[in-house]
């Protein structure tokens, strides 16, 4: 099938390139010129295990083409995607949908055939219902019908969760024909047995918040249970693994730690709470606000343990912090809770040395005052702590007798809970979680 992706972004890339991978032709439309450029020779501008490889072999066989063209996306098919971003508003909560509006906006007045545009971005629910209103009033003589189908991929895995997802979800509108569409898209998916779950729209635009908003709220209670943790002098490590071998809870996403940051979890569960707050709903939420207040006082409390194990200052310590990602796997530094640490430890008179396998670029572009060394054993180079923050492989595999070699002091935190306390004990370090 013919389809266009709006929006070239880590989402629409991911899925322009994923729907090539099923066969289908695309036009994928990007407006940033640099990025048009760098995507159009099958180059990716961050970092995503595999996608370069798909993208390029999609674009050389001709199967994925970009442009910046609204006419030529308008000429080329009836199956839309609209994959834009959705940052947080500057100062607010909400949800800024200026780039939705705009893909709208562009877009159909230039159709001269019905279309089914599928909205892919994460929203604020009734969205559907008001671009569905927008699209009618500027349609000439179509008809343009818009669904909804969120996307659940994760960065690092984005292809593998594309191409294999847990379920789809369709919100369409009744007695459209977004559902057959989808169906078709779909098929290869649907034929190994996914599961479809076909809805209303505001339906599908709130399985995507409450399913984020539920993650959140799993990765805060085990940080909040560590806090209890940590003032009874248990063992949160232990308290997880034992709740999670219960089925009904799971052990997935209970790793206590630095607690979560990224492009997605934290603007999500805020826009989630503002839309709730505009819907007469703000106290059903009320509670995100308290996932929100455990997850950054994991950040505060880090930079306290810190200038404990430094001996109750941060004037004049040196620190290394090993990882600038919000997760490994991924170069993205958006609310990143490492760099978040880094600054506020900076502040309180430190030098901070930062090292991270693929994330130097962006993190020296947020933040260009720290110091950033090309190896994990240099940033270590006369540390009086050394802070895990996010957990690469390579530093769960450091050789904790190597790195004291090159620390001026044998203090370790880990951020992360992903280094063997054991074995780095018996280095001689003092190991703090
Ligand atoms: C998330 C959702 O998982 C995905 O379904 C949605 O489409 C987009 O948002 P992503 O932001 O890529 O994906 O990362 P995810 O793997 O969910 O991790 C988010 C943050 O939570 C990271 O900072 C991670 O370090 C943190 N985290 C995760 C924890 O602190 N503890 C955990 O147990 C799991």
């Amino acid at each position: 099938m013919r389809m266009v992706v709006l929006g070239l972004g880590y989402l629409g890339a991911t899925h322009a390139a994923c729907m090539a991978e099923l066969g289908h032709e695309v036009l994928g439309i990007e407006v940033v010129a640099d990025k048009r450029e760098l995507l159009a020779k099958g180059e990716v501008p961050f970092y995503e295990p595999g996608l370069p490889e798909l993208l390029e072999r999609h674009i050389t066989s001709g199967q994925l083409r970009v442009s910046g063209s609204y006419s030529e996306a308008a000429e080329f098919a009836d199956v839309f995607f609209v994959a834009v971003g959705t940052p947080q508003k500057k100062g607010e909560y909400s949800a800024d949908l200026k780039y939705v509006d705009a893909a709208i906006d562009e877009l159909v007045p230039l159709l001269s055939r019905d279309a089914v545009i599928f909205g892919k971005s994460t929203v604020p629910v009734g969205t559907a219902q008001r671009l569905s209103e927008r699209a009618h009033a500027l349609a000439d003589e179509v008809d343009v019908e818009i669904a909804w189908n969120p996307e659940f991929l994760r960065e690092g895995y984005a292809i593998k969760d594309t191409l294999h997802p847990d379920r789809l979800v369709l919100g369409a509108f009744e007695g459209g024909r977004a559902e057959r569409i989808a169906r078709e898209i779909y098929q290869t998916m649907l034929n190994d047995g996914t599961p479809f779950i076909v809805t209303d729209p505001p339906s599908a635009e709130l399985v995507k918040t409450s399913a984020n908003a539920f993650l959140a709220t799993k990765i805060s209670f085990i940080n909040a249970i560590a806090e209890v943790c940590d003032a009874a002098g248990a063992d949160i490590g232990a308290v997880a693994d034992a709740i999670g071998y219960d089925a009904r809870i799971g052990r997935k996403f209970l790793n206590a730690g630095l607690g979560f940051g990224g492009g997605c979890l934290p603007k999500d569960i805020r826009a989630f709470m503002a839309r709730a707050g505009e819907l007469g709903a703000a106290e059903a939420l009320s509670f995100l606000r308290e996932v929100d207040n455990v997850n950054m006082r994991r950040r505060t409390r880090m930079v306290e343990l810190t200038r404990e194990v430094c001996g109750g200052s941060l004037l004049g310590a040196r620190i290394a912090i090993l990882g600038s990602a919000f997760k490994p796997e991924s170069d993205d530094v958006r609310d990143s809770p490492a760099l978040n640490v880094a600054g506020q430890i900076q502040l309180q008179g430190a030098s901070v040395t930062v090292y991270d396998p693929k994330a130097m670029e962006n993190s020296r572009r947020l933040f260009p005052t720290l110091d950033y060394a090309p190896s994990a054993l240099e940033a270590c180079e006369n540390a009086d702590a050394v802070l895990v923050l996010t957990e690469w492989p390579e530093f769960v595999t450091l050789d904790p007798r190597q790195v004291a070699e090159t620390t001026r002091k044998r203090n370790v935190i880990d951020g992360r809970m992903c280094l063997d306390a054991d074995e780095w004990s018996r280095a001689g370090w003092t190991y703090r979680v």
